[in-house]
């Protein structure tokens, strides 16, 4: 999940605008506003930059795009042609928000909350999910004790046809491996990439292909594999809809049918251009992902029939019956939550994009009706500090409405081998009140770890997981370059079920909401198991121990299926924090380092250079500043 430098870009401004104990005045012209904010970490400053972003919003997107560009430039925080592209696509769906939004609202306060990392979340609008019937007196089936089916799930694939053998793994962007300079290129590197990839760049095809060879010989029998989205590379300052659309014909058309005989596939926050970005169909834009979702419906026919496709066609959500067993696949577009989805932060927000919300209670409530088992499948796990609070709350009614009928909800787009639990109430949260698992599964990439997939143990009459099973190919195997060897690296059941009390160990054993919440609960009495699992998440890669408020944290988030529970505060420079910036300034980290001060010391740099980018023209403009 790379996210796009303009965000890294925006954070740095989010930053620039902090420094304690100023009060603000109210000014008028653009010039005092940036004077008075330069000294100010406060939310009110955050509020008073976006009006200044917004009077230039107003003036046009070619001129909002080339100050940006010229501020990323001039602060340094990448390189200028990072810069020009990245700005140059995203720049005027910011833009368009800007225009829109009132200062002060709700909505500016999320933006500055979610991107600017300067404002406390504001608390969830009260929306209650409408639903046709009420809830049955039904709960989890037992297991059937028949023979688990197995399936297949990989996520994350970044699949980089750019990728070149011998061009360096060593640049300053957050993909390389790459010839960007003639300095780069295979020969004249002293820095050459390997064959099969490598921990700074996206997965070359021939990682892709050696992970299908995997599957096909280690788990030949699999019953069907789920998909959690993200097929494109994350040099999203050169990634067009014509690369977008190649790569997902290539990946959906081409590669997978050569392996994977049924495929249920979700569309994620890198599958359309520019990255991110998938405005509400109400919104009238010339921006729309309309033709990525065309070219999802017509790629993913060949395992979800035309029915199905027809749906996806809409905004990429699509549900569709299992065609050998009592269970229907649901798909949906997670974006339509997710923070980085510009297109959202709308002057009143939507409580339900596309209808995506009242869509899923309607396939859920046949579900019921009909006795099907459900699996929901998405890209963005719904409780992570990605999802919105307002739309995870929604979500989480649908969740715990129908927590009989879903045996599980499967997400990939974190990289990382974790998982979340929700339950009927988050202020106690136990072994009872646990009702729902989210799977999210590790990538391929080998960005932050260890290329990976998972395969699960499904009860073939109930769907519910039984155990899954991790594969991991070593990249620091000295023979990896050579062929990657993929071997078992864990199995959940295995690895947790006899440590637990009662153990769980039968075969036929669900992995249930309890099962994972008792592991939870094991985590805090057993330092041992818990930093082991620490390893796993991170795919065996560039850990370190993870204790204090790092474990308590990370403890509240596996506990939180719902995003406004998960502990994650708002501190400047956090929200983006962890995954926004590249790797140039940071490996991202697992309850590590900070890399705040590395930006804070570019930060008089930015302000200063959004001074001067600015005409004077423009300087003198006079804006309400709502700063008190
Ligand atoms: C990358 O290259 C720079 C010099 O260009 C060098 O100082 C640095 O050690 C290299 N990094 C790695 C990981 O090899
Ligand atoms: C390698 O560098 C030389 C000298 O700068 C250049 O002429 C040549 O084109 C480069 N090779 C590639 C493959 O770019
Ligand atoms: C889109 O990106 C591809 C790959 O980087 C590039 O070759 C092509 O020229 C770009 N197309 C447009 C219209 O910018
Ligand atoms: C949720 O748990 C809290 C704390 O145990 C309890 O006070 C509250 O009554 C519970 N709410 C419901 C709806 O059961
Ligand atoms: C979870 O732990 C409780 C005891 O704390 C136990 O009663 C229950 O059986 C356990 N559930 C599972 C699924 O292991
Ligand atoms: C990968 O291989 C290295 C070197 O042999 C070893 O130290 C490391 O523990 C292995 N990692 C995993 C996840 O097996
Ligand atoms: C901006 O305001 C200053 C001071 O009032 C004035 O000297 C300058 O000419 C103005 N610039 C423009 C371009 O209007
Ligand atoms: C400033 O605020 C006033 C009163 O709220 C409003 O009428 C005016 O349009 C605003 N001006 C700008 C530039 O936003």
């Amino acid at each position: 999940m790379l996210i796009s430098k303009w965000i890294a870009f925006a954070g740095l401004l989010g930053v620039a605008v902090a420094s304690p104990g100023k009060s603000l005045a109210k000014r008028t012209t653009v010039d005092e506003v940036l004077t008075d904010i330069e000294g100010a970490v406060t939310c009110a400053a955050c509020e008073a930059l976006l009006v200044v972003l917004q009077a230039l919003a107003h003036v046009g997107n070619d001129d909002f795009v080339d100050v940006i560009t010229d501020v990323c430039i001039l602060a340094g925080v990448e390189d200028s042609d990072v810069c020009t592209g990245a700005i140059a696509r995203e720049g005027p769906v910011l833009a368009h928000d800007l225009r829109e939004m009132s200062i002060p609202s709700k909505t500016a306060t999320l933006f500055c909350s979610t991107i600017f990392g300067l404002c406390d979340y504001p608390a969830v609008t009260e929306y209650s999910v409408d639903f046709p019937s009420a809830k049955p007196d039904t709960s989890r089936p037992s297991p059937s004790g028949e023979t688990p089916i197995q399936v297949v799930h990989i996520s994350d694939i970044h699949v980089d046809l750019f990728y070149e053998t011998g061009a360096s793994y060593n640049c300053t962007k957050n993909i390389c491996c790459r010839p960007y300079t003639s300095a780069d290129a295979p020969g004249n590197t002293s820095y050459p990439a390997g064959e099969y990839g490598n921990h700074n760049c996206d997965a070359p095809l021939s990682l892709e292909q050696s992970m299908y060879e995997a599957v096909a010989t280690l788990v030949p029998d699999a019953s069907f594999t789920i998909f959690t989205g993200d097929v494109v590379e994350g040099a999203v300052w050169l990634v067009n809809e014509t690369e977008v659309t190649n790569d997902l014909n290539d990946a959906y058309q081409t590669r997978m049918p050569n392996y994977l005989n049924l495929v249920y596939p979700v569309i994620g926050n890198h599958d359309t251009a520019p990255v991110n970005s998938f405005p509400p169909s109400d919104i009238d834009t010339t921006l729309g992902s309309d033709w990525a979702y065309s070219t999802l419906s017509s790629d993913w026919t060949q395992w979800i029939g035309s029915t199905a496709a027809t749906t996806a066609d809409n905004y990429g959500a699509y549900s569709v019956l299992y065609p050998h067993g009592n269970l229907r696949i649901i798909s949906f577009n997670s974006n339509f939550y997710y923070k980085e989805n510009f297109w959202l932060y709308e002057k009143t927000m939507q409580s339900d994009p596309n209808g995506q919300l009242a869509w899923l209670v309607t396939e859920l409530d046949a579900a019921e009706t009909a006795g099907s088992r459900v699996w929901l499948v998405g890209h963005m796990p719904m409780g992570g500090s990605d999802a919105f609070h307002d739309g995870s709350n929604y979500f989480n009614q649908i969740i715990q409405r129908y927590d009989a009928t879903i045996a599980a909800t499967f997400y990939g787009h974190t990289h990382k081998d974790e998982f979340e639990i929700a339950y009927s109430n988050y202020s106690n949260p136990t072994a009872d009140t646990a009702t729902m698992m989210s799977y999210i599964a590790p990538a391929l990439t080998p960005t932050s770890g260890n290329p990976t997939f998972r395969v699960y143990s499904i009860d073939p009459v109930t769907f519910g997981v039984l155990d899954f099973e991790v594969y991991i190919a070593n990249m620091s195997d000295p023979n990896y370059q050579t062929k990657p060897t993929w071997e078992k690296y864990y199995s959940a059941k295995e690895t947790y079920g006899s440590l637990l009390t009662p153990a769980v160990t039968d075969s036929s054993a669900e992995l249930t909401p309890a099962f994972w919440h008792n592991l939870t609960v094991l985590f805090e009495e057993d330092d041992t198991v818990f930093q082991d699992y620490i390893a796993r998440k991170s795919r065996g890669w560039d850990y370190s121990f993870c204790t204090g408020d790092c474990k308590t944290d990370e403890i509240c988030q596996l506990r939180a299926a719902e995003s406004q529970y998960n502990c994650v505060t708002i501190t400047p420079g956090i929200s983006f924090k962890k995954r926004d910036i590249s790797t140039k300034l940071h490996e991202e980290s697992v309850c590590g380092e900070s890399v705040i001060g590395t930006m804070f010391s570019d930060f008089e740099g930015a302000v200063s250079a959004l001074k001067s980018s600015l005409a004077s023209s423009f300087l003198n403009t006079t804006v309400n500043s709502t700063v008190a």
